[in-house]
């Protein structure tokens, strides 16, 4: 057996440094993108979330909670954003901070699209989707859940005007120290709202066809790596999860597709299992991770020794984690050493200051 073989077959080849793009990770495991809406003022991430993504620094690569590109693109209280420069400061602080750790960190391009409410809308605008189809949801704003608010179809002058933002973001991003993005196409908001039927209707060249569907996502993915380079772009989609689509295999085999000829960094896959409409329908992720050249990122629900299993299969390059990162800052080391693992606990997910956000002890400490 040869030693590359070898390592693969034990435990300890995600603990092993992986190249992505210009990048060396210390390992392979990533820290999923987590909304804790604990953004000041003007929705600039506060020096405590310095302290929370410097302390879950080990992961090999951070990926941010979704940051808005643009008032409009928000959705939720307390969201931080990234399109003025106090946002821009307050990043830096946390880029800084992980560098510092040896860590790396992107930074999320988040538009919710119709997930949102007009109270945290411009001028209490509708919120914009691809077509008026509201969804069967809630978001939470002054402090509870309230169901989504009534929203507008885009025009085609304004989906350009979207697409511009993401890019003017990314830019943004970059100034704020971060090693790169991810564009958020997946979890139900506007990019995915654009790929699957269930919320676009539109009859122009953004709704129909698999390749119409596909195009806003495309052209924004096109867009970013034009800004900051493909090398430091990633995309996160969710083939079936949250919005209803007749096709997801066709359409997101055909995004995967085209996102690997762009040479764009990682496609992240949120692989179902969140109760989503689509979930019980066949989705082959190996034929997706088949269209998609580059590095593949696996995330939902995945433990050790399901990353491992996957791993020694080939079918995943890197592995996300989400909750289990909120109550154990140090879980890389955790699964080294078959640590125990601290529990979330859901009062403190969303809002609030330090308490369930900065408080929770690495092992060690
Ligand atoms: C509190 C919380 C906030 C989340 N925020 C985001 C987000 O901002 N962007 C995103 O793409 N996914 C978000 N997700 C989804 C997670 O990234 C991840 O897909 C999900 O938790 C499943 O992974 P896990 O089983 O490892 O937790 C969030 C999930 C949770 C629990």
């Amino acid at each position: 057996m040869k030693s590359d073989e070898r390592n693969a077959m034990t435990d300890n080849a995600i603990f092993e440094p992986y190249r992505l793009g210009k990048l060396t990770l210390a390992n392979r495991i990533v820290m999923a993108p987590l909304t804790r809406n604990r953004a000041g003022a003007g929705f600039v991430p506060g020096d405590i979330a310095a302290t929370y993504y410097a302390q879950r620094a080990t992961a090999g690569l951070i990926i941010s909670e979704g940051a808005q590109i643009s008032q409009e693109g928000q959705g939720y209280q307390d969201t931080p954003g990234i399109y003025t420069q106090t946002q821009i400061d307050g990043w830096r602080k946390v880029t800084d901070a992980v560098h510092a750790k040896g860590g790396h960190i992107f930074l999320q391009l988040w538009h919710v699209g119709r997930i949102s409410h007009v109270d945290l809308q411009p001028n209490a605008q509708a919120p914009v989707a691809p077509s008026a189809i509201k969804a069967e949801t809630k978001v939470f704003v002054n402090n509870v859940f309230v169901d989504v608010s009534e929203p507008r179809a885009l025009k085609l002058d304004e989906i350009q005007t979207i697409i511009a933002g993401f890019r003017r973001a990314a830019a943004k991003a970059i100034a704020a120290g971060f090693d790169g993005v991810e564009v958020h196409g997946a979890n139900g908001y506007l990019l995915e709202q654009f790929a699957k039927d269930g919320s676009n209707t539109r009859t122009d060249a953004y709704g129909g066809s698999v390749e119409h569907r596909a195009r806003m996502i495309l052209e924004v993915a096109a867009a970013v790596a034009a800004e900051v380079g493909a090398e430091r772009t990633g995309v996160r989609i969710s083939p079936v999860n949250s919005v209803t689509s007749s096709d997801p295999q066709a359409q997101f085999n055909y995004i995967a597709e085209k996102l690997g000829q762009m040479g764009i960094a990682y496609l992240h896959v949120v692989e179902a299992g969140r109760g989503g409409p689509n979930e019980s329908a066949a989705f082959d992720y190996a034929e997706l991770r088949a269209k998609f050249a580059n590095t593949y990122i696996a995330n939902n629900g995945y433990d050790l020794d399901r990353a491992t299993l996957r791993l020694t299969e080939g079918a995943a390059d890197l592995f996300s984690f989400g909750r289990p990162f909120i109550a154990n800052p140090d879980l890389v080391e955790r699964l080294k050493t078959a640590a125990p693992l601290a529990e979330v606990n859901p009062a403190t997910i969303y809002g609030g200051g330090a308490e369930g956000y900065t408080d929770y002890p690495s092992i060690a400490a």
